[in-house]
């Protein structure tokens, strides 16, 4: 597999096309963002972990029957994934109240949530992705038919049940997480990006300490020690 063309390049990843035009390769960069880009960094290797993190993650979740975009990886910072098209809403799953719904609602920060919570947001960079309700969804036409916006929100609750029970093995608590689906060829709705440490909260169950993006966010500690422990642990839950 070669990579052709760039086709996209987010904030921590470009997509290029590739001999196969139902097969794309994402590249995960050492680029760190935050607040809508408004704070940035790199970090040596942190793609190349965030690589082999969702690479896992994927592997898990396809052997629990969701579908996921991953196909192999092709290096330690490649991945070989299949077309899709993204429906344009992030699907948020909190199972503890910390970061923009403590601020939105104020609950207290740690507070375990009576269930999963899935949110969507408006993935639209302009607009700050914002929060939105179903009828928002369907109004900007992000999906074709209310009943995908249950399947997200089926998935979505779906992935944190196999999450969850995961990191518990690795001592972290999954705080909450954000998803992204595409549709494939045929149709079908696939989970896509990554499910990294950027796109996740981990607390260390004994002591709370905090392995993901907030480390970069509110500038708490080293990204790359952080999200090698978190990689180290998955591997050693794997065995
Ligand atoms: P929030 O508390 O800031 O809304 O974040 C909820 C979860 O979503 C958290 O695990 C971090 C993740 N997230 C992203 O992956 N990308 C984003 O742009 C934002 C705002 C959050
Ligand atoms: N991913 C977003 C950004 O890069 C925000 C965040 O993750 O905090 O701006």
């Amino acid at each position: 597999m070669t990579k052709r063309e760039l086709l996209y390049e987010g904030k921590a990843k470009r997509i290029y096309k590739t001999e196969d035009e139902n097969l794309f390769i994402a590249e995960f960069k050492d680029d760190l963002t935050a607040f809508d880009a408004q704070k940035r960094s790199q970090a040596k290797g942190k793609g190349a972990l965030n690589c082999q993190i969702s690479a896992h993650l994927f592997k898990l979740l396809e052997e629990y029957g969701i579908k996921t975009h991953f196909v192999e990886c092709i290096s330690d910072h490649e991945m070989v994934i299949k077309r899709a098209k993204m429906i344009m809403i992030e699907v948020v799953v909190r199972n503890i109240a910390t970061g923009s719904l403590t601020k939105r609602l104020g609950i207290p920060d740690g507070t375990v949530l009576p269930f999963a919570l899935v949110e969507f947001y408006y993935k639209n960079d302009e607009l700050h992705d914002p929060l939105i309700n179903d009828e928002h969804a369907l109004i900007l036409n992000l999906v074709e038919h209310e009943s995908e916006l249950e399947e997200l929100k089926r998935l979505g609750r779906e992935i944190n049940v196999v999450l969850k029970s995961f990191f518990d093995k690795a001592n972290l608590n999954l705080v909450d997480f954000k998803v992204e689906f595409g549709k494939d060829s045929q149709g079908n709705i696939i989970l896509a990006d990554e499910i990294s440490p950027d796109s996740c909260r981990f607390w260390d169950k004994t002591s709370g300490e905090k392995l993901d993006k907030d480390l970069f966010r509110h500038d708490l500690g080293d990204v790359k020690v952080a999200y090698e422990e978190v990689l180290n642990r998955i591997q050693k839950v794997m065995q």
